[in-house]
């Protein structure tokens, strides 16, 4: 059974939201739904989440799954407000616990924040697998950009997250605590090591200037046009690549406001006396 699969793209962060579904039963899943946010009020808002649940409710599907590929640095998860107007758990890695330790030291939260993943309902190890109707998903673990990336299975369509970019794009960086890009190197082999007309759903795409965005390729075409990885890149030359790049790199501008709501699977921190809540900006740290 083929996966139905239909792309939201968020602009104003690049990502793609994706509902997968098999066509014949209600059962979908969302993986890496976006939660809008104007940095400048501290103001977040619903529009996008809205336009897939509304979307989801005009096919009569219902949602089984809210599937994060890894905690975003780029983008703020609407996985818990999703859950909260039409369900469905949210599941992620099981490393992801790696990143709520780093970031909880970050952030110097105490132990009201404890980082053993339970913000989620369900943390997947690799090889684990589950099912949208009669999808069957298989995960696997492909740290690096993250110590807890994983590229999601689905009746062998593979959703990489940030592991590979369209081909004229490259790669993801891997200077965030806990990435590493010898790691992402080797974890690309392996999505490369699927049959060539495989095909890879990104989680972004930032194109060049006079090409359309665009969400999927295939393995063939990372092979032969990925500008950090295709033509046989040596691993050496890649983490060369990497290092250099990602030296040049501003930090993205919602890393602070993302990770600290994505390690919450999409909540906002506790509300205080006030009723108000609050994230920190932890200086001279990154
Ligand atoms: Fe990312």
């Amino acid at each position: 059974m083929s996966a139905q699969i239909k792309a939201f793209f968020h602009e104003t962060t690049s990502t793609f939201t994706y509902v997968v579904h098999d066509g014949i039963n209600p059962e979908c899943a969302i993986i890496d739904p976006v939660l809008d946010f104007d940095y400048k009020s501290g103001r977040t808002s619903t529009q996008s989440a809205d336009s897939v649940i509304q979307w989801i409710k005009d096919q009569a599907l219902c949602l089984s799954w809210i599937m994060e590929t890894h905690a975003h640095a780029d983008h703020i998860s609407s996985a818990k407000y999703i859950q909260n107007q039409i369900g469905g758990k949210i599941v992620i890695g099981e490393h992801i616990t790696l990143v709520q330790g780093v970031f909880k030291k970050v952030f110097n939260y105490g132990d009201e924040f404890i980082a053993d993943g339970h913000h989620f309902d369900h943390l997947i190890a690799e090889n684990e697998s589950f099912k949208i109707g009669e999808l069957e998903v298989n995960v696997l673990h492909t740290p690096g950009h993250t110590p807890a990336c994983i590229t999601y299975d689905i009746a062998g369509k593979l959703f990489v997250g940030d592991t590979l970019f369209m081909p004229d794009v490259g790669t993801a960086r891997c200077d965030f605590p806990g990435g590493d890009a010898q790691t992402l190197y080797d974890s690309i082999h392996h999505l490369l090591s699927y049959p060539d007309n495989t095909e890879l759903y990104m989680c972004h795409d930032y194109p060049p200037q006079g090409r359309e965005i665009c969400h999927v390729c295939t393995v063939a075409e990372q092979k032969e046009s990925n500008i950090h990885v295709g033509k046989g890149a040596s691993k050496a030359d890649f983490v060369e690549m990497r290092s250099t790049r990602d030296a040049t790199l501003e930090m993205p501008n919602l890393i602070l406001p993302s990770i600290q709501i994505n390690i919450r699977a999409g909540e906002l921190p506790d509300a205080e006396n006030n009723g108000v809540s609050y994230l920190k900006l932890p200086l001279n740290q990154f």
